[in-house]
């Protein structure tokens, strides 16, 4: 498998879940990577030491991504931090867990504020750099309530939706100058720090084909392979990552 060396990657939300995978994942490749957080400093500051004690190159940095000058502000860390970004995995994302009318505005800015516009944002200020130097990987991580019905993430849905939409045009229009966009679209996927999941274990997952849930790794390995040198041909593709359940998606879960 390709190894980074000389790439710098920034993900944004590193502090837990997936996001703590694929920054460890990238930083294991030999990429210098660019840690954001916005909250629990403890933890992105473990991650941090454990990957530094294993000879990693890494920067932490804090930011608010539901505000747009909260998000400028960490374009601009990413870059003071690392000179350039070569690879942007914009992960940070909100959740919201209910039955659309019954959401209310607060939410949709919520939603939206995060994981749609920041992610945009992010691309639209790192992406011209990466042209300019005619390399670059972008992967949004989408989610397959964005692929069909998922009972209470039709909002989450919604804004994942457009994390699909925004994949496929950036996709395009980056393509000529060596910039791949990608968005990688997980099932219900278990953090890293927990055991990888055996199937007898997780008896709720009976409708997804094969009967468990996913894994940080899975997602990190998979996210690894998108932004290496042989994955150049592959651009502008949402692609779940989800055992096989958005096949059987719009009949729901
Ligand atoms: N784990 C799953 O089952 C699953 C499935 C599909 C998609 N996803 C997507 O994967 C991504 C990571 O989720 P996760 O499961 O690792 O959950 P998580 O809660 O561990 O990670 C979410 C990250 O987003 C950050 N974040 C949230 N709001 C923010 C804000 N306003 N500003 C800056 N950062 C903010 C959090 O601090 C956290 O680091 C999300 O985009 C999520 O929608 C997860």
């Amino acid at each position: 498998m390709t190894k980074f060396m000389n790439r710098r990657a920034l993900v944004t939300g590193a502090n837990s879940g997936l996001g703590q995978a694929m920054a460890t994942a990238l930083a294991e490749a030999g990429a210098t990577v660019a840690l954001h957080y916005r909250r629990n400093q403890e933890a992105v500051d473990t991650l941090a030491a454990a990957l530094r004690n294993f000879g990693h190159t890494v920067h932490v940095i804090q930011g608010d991504l539901s505000t747009t000058a909260g998000t400028r502000q960490v374009a601009a860390a990413a870059v003071a931090a690392l000179e350039q970004v070569d690879i942007l995995i914009n992960n940070a994302g909100d959740w919201v867990d209910k039955p659309l009318l019954e959401t209310s505005d607060a939410e949709w800015e919520r939603l939206i504020d995060v994981d749609l516009r920041a992610p945009y944002l992010l691309t639209r200020l790192l992406a011209p750099g990466m042209v300019e130097r005619r390399w670059g990987r972008i992967i949004n991580i989408s989610s397959i309530a964005s692929l069909g019905y998922v009972p209470g993430e039709g909002l989450y849905g919604i804004s994942k939706a457009g994390i699909n939409a925004m994949t496929h045009a950036f996709g395009v229009e980056l393509a000529p100058h060596g910039v791949t966009v990608n968005a990688v679209a997980p099932g219900w996927t278990l953090p890293a720090a927990q055991p990888f999941p055996n199937p007898t274990d997780y008896p709720q997952c009976h409708d997804v084909p094969n009967l468990r849930p996913g894994h940080a790794s899975e997602v990190a390995a998979f996210v690894r392979f998108l932004v290496s040198d042989v994955a150049g041909h592959i651009t502008g593709q949402v692609l779940p990552i989800d055992g096989g359940l958005s096949v059987t998606l719009p009949k729901g879960r």
